[in-house]
């Protein structure tokens, strides 16, 4: 057996090939159960010792010679389809614009606007917050300690690379509370439009969402005012002045008392008509700030109170709006 024609031509024909398949038929032609140098090792049983020692090593040499060339080049035919792919992707800067008459605003950018716009003519300013945040601002400096049930309600992203401090996706607004009271001293009046994050996902819950939230702290506000403030808000944002609404007793741990509000509506023959009739639609969610929470800021719970509130944006939108998929 001629082994350096065998390489000579082995090594011509991988270099010639073009093409990831035919770069496996020629594999196959030597190295495959039927291939030529498979064949000969079988033939290798009958010769002598001496010889089976020789013709042994050469074969092994040229398998491996034929396997690396192969590799290689598979390498070179990929870079080359890449490339290839690349040239043929060029961006075509001279192509005339798609010929939209106008643009609109994003239902949820309008909304904000509208929401800050009330509230700035009451008086809140406005802040923000990050979407990571600390497991201590999201949860607990709001009285929601890592055993508290009401984390179950909110599950959300956890970012696991930071091994000081447990990092979340937030999943309220609420956190900016916190970071508020932390940096400034009362009295505050705030809102804080944003994006949050929750493991929910169907037509009225997006795992990205928007909120609203509303803190006011100083030191005769009471729940008088955070009604006011809130049907003053409800009324202007639905542009409904007979707007029928209630307040309903409920549970957050970073207020206290707490409740929800609610608006009226009714079907119409499928069609919603909203801010009258008898069934009821929770809205937003408030209450007095716990002095506990005051106390975790360092401010003193003896001396400011305040109210706070928080609603979904998507929800409010969609109301106004009419839309009835998130999605
Ligand atoms: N953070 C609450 C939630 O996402 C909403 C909320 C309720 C915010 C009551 C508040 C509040 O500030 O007082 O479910």
């Amino acid at each position: 057996m001629d082994f350096s024609k065998i390489e000579k031509e082995a090594i011509e024909k991988i270099n010639s090939v073009e093409d990831l398949n035919e770069l496996e038929k020629v594999r196959l032609s030597y190295l495959g159960k039927k291939g030529n140098i498979s064949q000969e090792m079988k033939n290798i049983a009958n010769l002598s010792i001496e010889e089976k020692k020789e013709v042994g090593k050469k074969l092994n040499n040229l398998k491996n010679l034929i396997h690396k060339k192969i590799e290689e080049q598979k390498i070179i035919i990929k870079k080359f389809i890449t490339n290839k792919k690349i040239s043929g992707e060029k961006i075509d800067l001279s192509l005339p614009s798609r010929n939209f008459k106008s643009g609109k605003i994003h239902p949820i950018s309008q909304t904000i606007e509208e929401v800050i716009n009330i509230f700035s003519s009451m008086g809140f300013s406005v802040a923000e917050g990050p979407d990571i945040e600390t497991d201590y601002n999201n949860f607990t400096a709001l009285n929601i300690p890592p055993h508290h049930p009401a984390r179950d309600m909110q599950d959300t992203f956890y970012l696991t690379d930071n091994e000081k401090e447990k990092l979340v996706l937030r999943t309220h607004t609420s956190p900016v509370q916190i970071r508020t009271m932390f940096k400034n001293k009362p009295p505050l009046k705030i809102i804080v439009p944003g994006r949050t994050y929750r493991c929910d996902s169907d037509s009225t819950h997006s795992p990205m969402f928007h909120q609203v939230e509303g803190l006011l702290v100083d030191q005769s506000s009471t729940m008088a005012h955070l009604k006011g403030c809130l049907i003053d808000f409800l009324k202007a944002f639905f542009e409904i002045d007979t707007l029928k609404y209630r307040f309903r007793p409920s549970y957050f741990p970073f207020t206290e008392p707490s409740a929800e509000m609610d608006v009226a509506y009714k079907k119409i023959s499928g069609v919603l008509k909203f801010g009258e009739g008898s069934d009821w639609l929770e809205i937003l969610g408030c209450g007095m700030v716990n002095p506990r929470v005051l106390d975790n800021c360092g401010i003193d719970s003896k001396k400011f109170q305040g109210f706070a509130f928080g609603m979904g944006i998507e929800r409010i939108s969609m109301l106004k709006y009419g839309i009835t998929d998130l999605r």
